[in-house]
């Protein structure tokens, strides 16, 4: 880690889960579908139960990588972004926020949220901001938005605009925890002219995307709740979607015709805050 970076990994108060290997986790399950290590038998049979029913999911996974690199260009690039909070981070892979961001702009500020143990582990490989930039790593549920905020106010200026990235983690939010009245805490925050990334995997693209869900359910310690299109939608009530709108992953700027024809079976949209 250098220049402001800082090496500093805050344990949050709030209920969170602790290292179970025996019961299959988001964050380790995603790395498996992404070709990964962090993942252990558990992971692997809820992640195998799901691409049994629906062997498009890994195209869907790397599609969701894919948009994300997009929208942390479009919006370090085009948008002009120089502060990121990106909430739901998963185990580091090629290319995470702060790179893609500090390759277009090497002054980017990125924090990073997650709430999963083995996330923490690997905290230290997101800490590795270039030197005009910062990068920080805060150990939070989402929920929590008062902590998630004021430790992301210790990095970020939230008098100047920044970019919140809920990129495939809202699934795992239930409808009882009111996800569009957190997203809205987390918008309520943030000064005009911010941004919000969303992607979510969907409930009307693929049937067989249901069938995955429910078997990867079955087994998952924290159950996925596909949504369709309009409920995604909804997330960014009040916000200024920018082209194309909430459309699938692989429709989103893509940077290629190649690129274009993925196939994904989760929505993705960013809009602005006036
Ligand atoms: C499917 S991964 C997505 C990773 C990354 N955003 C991406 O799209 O490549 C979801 C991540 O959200 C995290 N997560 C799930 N529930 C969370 C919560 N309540 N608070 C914070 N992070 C959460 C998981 O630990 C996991 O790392």
């Amino acid at each position: 880690m250098t220049g402001e970076g800082r090496d500093r990994i805050a344990v949050s108060q709030v209920k969170r889960p602790v290292l179970d290997t025996s019961v299959a986790h988001i964050a380790r399950v995603y790395d498996y579908w992404l070709g990964g290590k962090d993942n252990f038998a558990a992971d692997r049979a809820a992640g195998d139960a799901a691409l049994q029913a629906y062997p498009g999911l890994v195209s869907s996974v790397r599609a969701n990588r894919a948009f994300l690199g997009r929208a942390v260009r479009y919006l370090a690039g085009e948008a002009g972004i120089r502060q990121f909070l990106d909430i739901g981070t998963g185990i580091p892979t090629a290319s995470n926020t702060h790179e893609v961001a500090q390759e277009e702009a090497p002054t980017a500020r990125v924090v990073y949220v997650d709430n999963d143990p083995v996330v923490l582990l690997h905290a230290r490989a997101l800490l590795t901001s270039g030197p005009e930039g910062a990068t920080d790593y805060v150990d939070a549920d989402l929920r929590d938005t008062g902590r998630v905020l004021a430790r992301a106010a210790e990095t970020l200026d939230f008098s100047a605009p920044l970019a919140i990235m809920l990129v495939s983690v809202l699934h795992v939010i239930p409808d009882r925890d009111e996800p569009a009245a957190i997203v809205a805490r987390l918008m309520d925050a943030a000064a005009p002219g911010s941004f919000l990334c969303i992607s979510h995997p969907a409930s009307d693209i693929n049937p067989a995307a249901a069938e995955a869900a429910s078997r990867y359910n079955a087994l998952a310690g924290q159950p996925a709740r596909l949504r369709a299109r309009a409920e995604v939608e909804r997330f960014f009530d009040g916000l200024e979607l920018v082209e194309p709108g909430v459309v699938s992953l692989p429709q989103w700027r893509p940077g290629s015709e190649f690129e274009a024809r993925a196939h994904a079976a989760a929505w993705g949209g960013v809009a602005r805050k006036r």
